[in-house]
């Protein structure tokens, strides 16, 4: 059997923690299947990229289609336009994409137009919310795969309802936790990662809140910033707030004048965090604020409290069996679910099922049935 080539697609940060475990696995059956490494740029700088390949032990991608920022249409038209070159010389028997971001569904189109298959790994997660540009991803993404891998059982679901073939469709875990599991050990503690911040050396163990945010629903309109902004400095008075600030976030906060409302919070603002760095910070907080989908997952898998500042969820697990509950931002709302975890303790929650640490394990062991015949 002549050896085949895959091509796994990376874009942006939360791609990385996906796609290490799977390349990891691959390589073991480097006899029979070569995998070929493609980032294409979407997010490039040091803090938001090559940390992550370091820490989390990824090859140098084989090549890197610097394709950079820009407006949803020129990021993703960009990325088509430089992936085709590289599937006509490479000519893989699939392609890999892992998530929602616009590098997902650009590669995916590149490749099913050249009737390449496409493998899906977290396929099948909805929010409903037509409005998240991820959203869109996911849809479009899974409407044109081949094998679709997902991470909970839900997502079934929601596949066999927009028509998708079960035999298409493999429950096999997250390979996020994957990851996390892989790393914990390894998990820089949160005071090392505060010392250098002076305002930062009386807080303890489980005594602080982390918050992440970067949702254009969250970040983009100026009076939604300014709101949560100012519900978070309420709460930094009972409980001080760790928020390693997404680019994103910190362009918007200068671009409407918001420094001064964070800077009168007790808020410890502190740049993008490698992945142990951001492990140790979640493994030790008191509860976790935040709208990403990776930090939901996460949070569960740690057992630590999680409250969503969004309206939805595409991972409804994390809900019903995990540490989340989904606040969106009305402050009122903000505030009783802190408070509520400060007197109760929160949610305690469950691991949900093939959250195991095994999830690439069993995607290759597929791959190699499917696509090396
Ligand atoms: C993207 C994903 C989102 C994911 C997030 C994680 C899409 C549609 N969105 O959002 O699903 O949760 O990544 O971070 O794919 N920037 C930098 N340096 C970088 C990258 C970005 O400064 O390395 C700044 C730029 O100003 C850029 C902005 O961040 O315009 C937004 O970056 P972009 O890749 O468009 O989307 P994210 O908000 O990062």
């Amino acid at each position: 059997m002549s050896k085949k080539v895959i091509v796994c697609v990376v874009g942006a940060r939360p791609n990385f923690m996906k796609i290490a475990p799977i390349i990891k696995e691959l390589k073991k059956f480097q006899d029979q299947i070569s995998p070929y490494l493609v980032h294409t740029g979407q997010h490039y700088d040091q803090a938001m990229k090559a940390s992550f390949f370091q820490q989390l032990g990824i090859p140098e991608p084989d090549i890197d289609l610097e394709v950079g920022s820009g407006s949803h249409c020129q990021q993703t038209a960009t990325i088509m336009l430089r992936f085709e070159p590289v599937l006509d010389k490479v000519k893989p028997c699939a392609v890999l994409v892992v998530g929602d971001v616009n590098s997902t569904i650009a590669c995916s189109l590149v490749a099913v137009k050249k009737q390449i298959p496409v493998i899906h790994v977290e396929a099948g997660l909805r929010s409903r919310d037509r409005e998240m540009p991820e959203e869109i991803n996911r849809v479009l993404t899974d409407q044109i795969s081949d094998s679709l891998f997902i991470t909970e059982r839900s997502a079934q679901e929601n596949l066999i309802s927009e028509g998708i073939d079960s035999s298409r469709i493999y429950f096999v875990g997250n390979v996020m936790i994957d990851t996390l599991l892989a790393n914990l050990k390894l998990a820089i503690p949160f005071a090392e990662t505060l010392k250098e911040y002076e305002k930062a050396h009386n807080i303890q163990e489980e005594s602080y809140g982390l918050l992440t945010m970067h949702r254009p629903s969250n970040v983009d309109d100026p009076q939604v910033l300014k709101s949560l902004l100012k519900s978070i400095v309420t709460i930094s008075e009972k409980l001080p707030i760790i928020f390693p600030v997404h680019p994103r976030t910190r362009n918007r906060i200068e671009q409407a004048g918001l420094l001064d409302v964070i800077n009168a919070g007790n808020i410890i603002c502190l740049p993008p965090v490698g992945y142990l760095q951001m492990l140790g910070l979640m493994k030790s907080a008191k509860m976790v604020l935040t709208d990403s989908g990776g930090l939901q997952e996460e949070t569960t898998s740690l057992g630590t409290p999680c409250i969503t500042l969004r309206e939805n969820t595409e991972r409804p697990i994390t809900v019903e069996q995990g540490t989340n509950t989904i606040v969106g931002t009305d402050p009122e709302k903000i505030k009783a679910c802190v408070d509520d975890i400060l007197a109760t303790g929160g949610k305690s929650g469950r691991v949900p099922e093939f959250w195991d640490g095994k999830a690439a394990d069993r995607i290759v062991a597929k791959i190699k049935k499917i696509y090396l015949q």
